[in-house]
């Protein structure tokens, strides 16, 4: 078989088969074929797209490129949940421990942050002492007495992926259903859950901008899923402004805990986390009904059960519990600014993207991968799409390194202020495969 031929029949339109897929990707893995190769055939997928049968072979090839965990010494169907990122979404710390308190278990690797999108990684890292990267055998133990583990990926869950995603990272083909499609899946079919919840997000913000490529994605990854026996659906949920109120680390960690002590529980955070929670529980045989899972969701907050099952997986994983219940704790920022109104009025839109990227600037992402974070810097949000304002009011607070520059442009450019009242859409736009 030659590199050369599979390259040329993607080029033209035609459809590559099962081995020729498995070829490419165990040469790309273990380094046998060159990288401008591999960058070719991304490419011309980018253009040319995949079948559903291309599709399904790539997931096979990235997901047997490495091991595949086996969840079986666990007892009961495990339930993972994947967002496809945005701003200030921290729902993975909200919902696994609701989930986990339910009775259900929760298996969970998870990312970086890169760009101006958070990793719920660098969140669980804001935590002192918590150790985000797990050995096997730590993710078992944690899974096994706590119902929640949560980690870094390891480095030999599809290995493939990790030298492609490397690769269409610099050469501007990310964007593409199918990569992202087999990109995703094979790391969650390795991981070993039963069951998969998908929080695709739509908008300016997030990678898919429109409710069409939303759909296509999460319909793809829903196909996918079920060819290989998994159980899965997917939401589809809005993603312009950031999704609660804090963005950066120690912020994010400090929100999330809010609203497991019950706190905030009519906002658009706690209403998509408790709702994923929810569709855990039914599709992990804990509930029948959406009603009865919310129900089960909000016993779980109330009781303190939930909060109480995150305490104990910071500990068991050499965490400091406390911080979770004394913020003063978690890593501190050098100073803190406020930016207020200039004027009167109501907020039409919030630019979640400008927003992620100011708190990049600030550290608490990476422009770079290799970039080291500063976890208690970021910026929390005052208002809400539809909030009336006054000027002077304070719109955010800054959190920013001693000494380090508080950029003042950006912050009011970010938001969008109008004269007369406005609506709040629904965070939730559509679901897939119910
Ligand atoms: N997240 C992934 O893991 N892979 C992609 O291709 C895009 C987002």
């Amino acid at each position: 078989m030659r590199m050369y031929d599979l390259i040329y029949t993607k080029k033209l339109g035609g459809a590559l088969s099962p081995e020729q897929i498995a070829f490419w990707v165990q040469g790309a893995a273990d380094g046998s074929l060159p990288d401008e190769q591999s960058a070719a055939l991304l490419m011309a997928i980018c253009w040319r797209g995949m079948s559903t049968a291309e599709t399904l072979a790539l997931t096979l090839a990235m997901r047997d490129s490495g091991k595949r965990l086996d969840l079986s010494s666990i007892p009961g169907l495990k339930v993972d949940k994947h967002s496809t990122g945005g701003v200030g979404d921290k729902t993975t710390l909200i919902l696994g421990p609701i989930v986990a308190a339910c009775g259900v278990p929760c298996p969970m690797f998870s990312g970086r942050g890169l760009g101006h999108t958070g990793g719920t990684v660098d969140k669980f890292a804001a935590i002192p002492g918590l150790k985000v990267e797990l050995s096997e055998a730590e993710f078992l133990r944690s899974l096994r007495e706590t119902r929640f583990a949560n980690s870094a990926q390891t480095a030999d869950i599809a290995p493939a992926d990790r030298k492609l995603y490397a690769l269409r990272d610099i050469t501007a083909t990310v964007e593409s259903i199918p990569l992202i499609t087999a990109s995703i899946m094979s790391k969650k079919l390795a991981g070993g859950a039963d069951a998969l919840v998908l929080d695709v997000k739509c908008g300016p913000s997030a990678f898919m901008k429109t409710l069409d490529e939303a759909r296509t994605l999460a319909q793809s990854m829903v196909d996918v899923g079920r060819a290989h026996g998994m159980q899965i659906r997917a939401l589809i949920t809005r993603m312009d402004a950031p999704l609660g109120w804090a963005i950066g680390n120690a912020l994010e960690v400090m929100e999330a805990v809010e609203i497991l002590h019950g706190e905030h529980g009519d906002s658009e955070l706690a209403q998509m986390s408790f709702r994923l929670a929810a569709e855990m529980l039914i599709m992990g045989g804990a509930a029948n009904t959406l009603e009865q899972a919310l129900g089960m969701v909000q016993a779980s907050i109330q009781d303190g059960s939930a909060l109480e099952t995150l305490r104990r997986f910071v500990a068991l994983n050499g965490g400091d519990a406390l911080a979770l219940d004394d913020f003063s704790r978690l890593p501190q920022p050098g100073q803190v600014v406020e930016v207020r109104a200039d004027r009167d009025g109501y907020i039409a839109a919030i630019d979640g993207r400008a927003l992620g990227i100011l708190a990049m600037d600030l550290g608490a992402g990476r422009r770079d991968r290799n970039d080291v974070l500063d976890l208690s810097v970021g910026i929390w949000v005052h208002v809400q799409v539809g909030s009336r304002i006054e000027k002077n009011d304070i719109l955010f607070t800054v959190y920013a390194k001693q000494g380090g520059l508080v950029p003042s442009k950006g912050y009011l450019e970010a938001l969008q202020v109008v004269s007369g009242s406005q609506s709040v859409k629904n965070w939730l736009m559509e679901t897939i495969g119910f």
